[in-house]
């Protein structure tokens, strides 16, 4: 037998489940069921599970509050003053950050908004601000309008950086050729590390070079990488960064997000940006008189205290990524993915295609799959047999195997019913 040879039967996939060191992680979340069965769970896209321990972390800020009321700040467990830095580091390491780099704060759209207000300086005729097609719509309503609020005209001085024709995944080469082109007319590059829709993973050096070979700025969007992939983002030299907790990171719906500014913007206090009494010195920031003095680093761009109870639920989840570390989760994330593609292409399902780069250096933790005919049917027939996956028009299915909770079983599961609900619907 090859050793490539895929071997589709379920007993495998519980051969590799056994074997999976990660595996005992499944246990410290809740899985949702479904008819009174665990679900086929594949949208840590969209949101994370609850881990286990977060109802406990935040029944104990509830009982401090309660103990303590204000003097919560000072006498709680964990007191609330200083409580987002009990997250920097372990956030830090998920992202390949220094903990000076990195801090939890507000939404993610709202840090995008931000961190913009920082880094895209338009000036003369270098406005333009290059974005992957395809992007998150709310990224997208955030960039044009700053580009308005800077007086440009977003149809214009917003550079999509598209696929080919007949293509879905992006070029490098092609964003060369619109950075080297247009090179003095681009303030600012700005990318999503994971493309939402697609699942393309990009590199972040790569971007980054180019753009810094060309004087320009460069962010990513790391949303659907966060938690998933084993990001270098301090080697990346990115300038800054943005990410949700509320999918790979299990922090709750709705939950905080993070930023990260690179060490050379440290103590950049020139940089224009939105202040707020947290990102302002600790040690006089009680004086309540003195003119902001920014903090170094990444906490300079704190606004508001922030809400603890969120910030528990993440401190549950963070413990578990610092536990398990990166670098295994990324190898389980590659392996999942890897054994859905292949069951995939070794059963050559009709009608069925797959949009997200096969290249494991250039696909995160989803998958996207393009069903040509009958896709919101077939969907529906997931649902019905215990899959919570996620469906976007015209035709595509996104489905994120989490290493930190799903198995080789429910890949092996999930085509399994793929296969099966395709070919009961093509019959009918
Ligand atoms: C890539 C990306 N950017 C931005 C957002 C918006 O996030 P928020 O609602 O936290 O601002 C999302 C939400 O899913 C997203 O996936």
């Amino acid at each position: 037998m090859p050793e490539d040879h895929i071997i589709d039967t379920l007993k495998h996939a519980e051969g590799l489940d056994r074997a999976d060191p990660l595996a005992k992680y499944r246990e410290q979340f809740h899985i949702p069921k479904v008819n009174g069965n665990d679900s086929i769970y594949l949208t840590g896209n969209s949101l994370g599970l609850q881990p286990k321990k977060a109802r406990e972390y935040v029944l104990q800020e509830l009982d401090d509050w309660a103990k303590y009321g204000v003097e919560g700040h000072i006498h709680a467990r964990h007191p609330w003053l200083p409580y987002h830095e009990f997250l920097t580091e372990n956030m830090a390491a998920v992202v390949g950050a220094n903990p000076g780099e990195v801090v939890v704060m507000n939404s993610l759209t709202v840090n995008i908004h931000l961190l913009l207000v920082s880094f895209y300086r338009p000036t003369g005729k270098k406005r333009k601000i290059i974005v992957e097609s395809d992007l998150f719509p709310s990224d997208l309503y955030a960039l044009s309008s700053q580009i308005e609020f800077h007086g440009g005209n977003a149809d214009e001085d917003l550079i999509l950086w598209k696929p080919r024709e007949g293509e879905y995944a992006v070029r490098y080469e092609d964003l060369e050729k619109i950075v080297t082109d247009q090179s003095d007319e681009i303030a600012l590059i700005f990318i999503g590390g994971v493309n939402y829709y697609t699942g393309q993973l990009f590199d972040l050096k790569r971007i980054t070079s180019l753009g810094h070979d060309n004087n320009i700025p460069v962010g990513f969007d790391l949303a659907h990488g966060a938690g998933n992939i084993d990001f270098a983002l301090h080697d990346s030299g990115a300038d800054f960064a943005a990410w949700c907790s509320y999918k790979y990171l299990n922090s709750g719906p709705g939950s905080l997000a993070a930023i990260f500014v690179h060490d050379r913007h440290r103590t950049a206090f020139n940089l224009p940006r939105f202040a707020g009494w947290w990102g302002h010195n600790k040690e006089t920031r009680f004086g309540m008189r003195d003119p902001f003095d920014p903090l170094p680093g990444a906490e300079g761009w704190l606004l508001s205290n922030p809400p603890i109870l969120p910030m528990a639920v993440m401190r549950a989840s963070l413990e578990l990524f610092q536990d398990a570390g990166m670098t295994a989760l990324r190898r389980k994330s590659e392996a999942l993915t890897g054994l859905m593609l292949e069951l995939i292409q070794s059963r050559n399902i009709s009608g069925l295609s797959v949009i997200t780069p096969e290249h494991p250096d250039q696909r995160g933790c989803q998958l996207s799959l393009y069903l040509q005919n009958n896709g919101k049917r077939v969907f529906d027939f997931l649902t019905d047999n215990g899959v919570i996956a996620d469906w976007r028009e015209p035709g595509v299915i996104r489905v994120a195997p989490v290493p930190l909770y799903n198995t080789y079983c429910d890949v092996w599961n999930f085509i399994n019913l793929l296969d099966r609900g395709i070919n009961k619907i093509a019959a009918a």
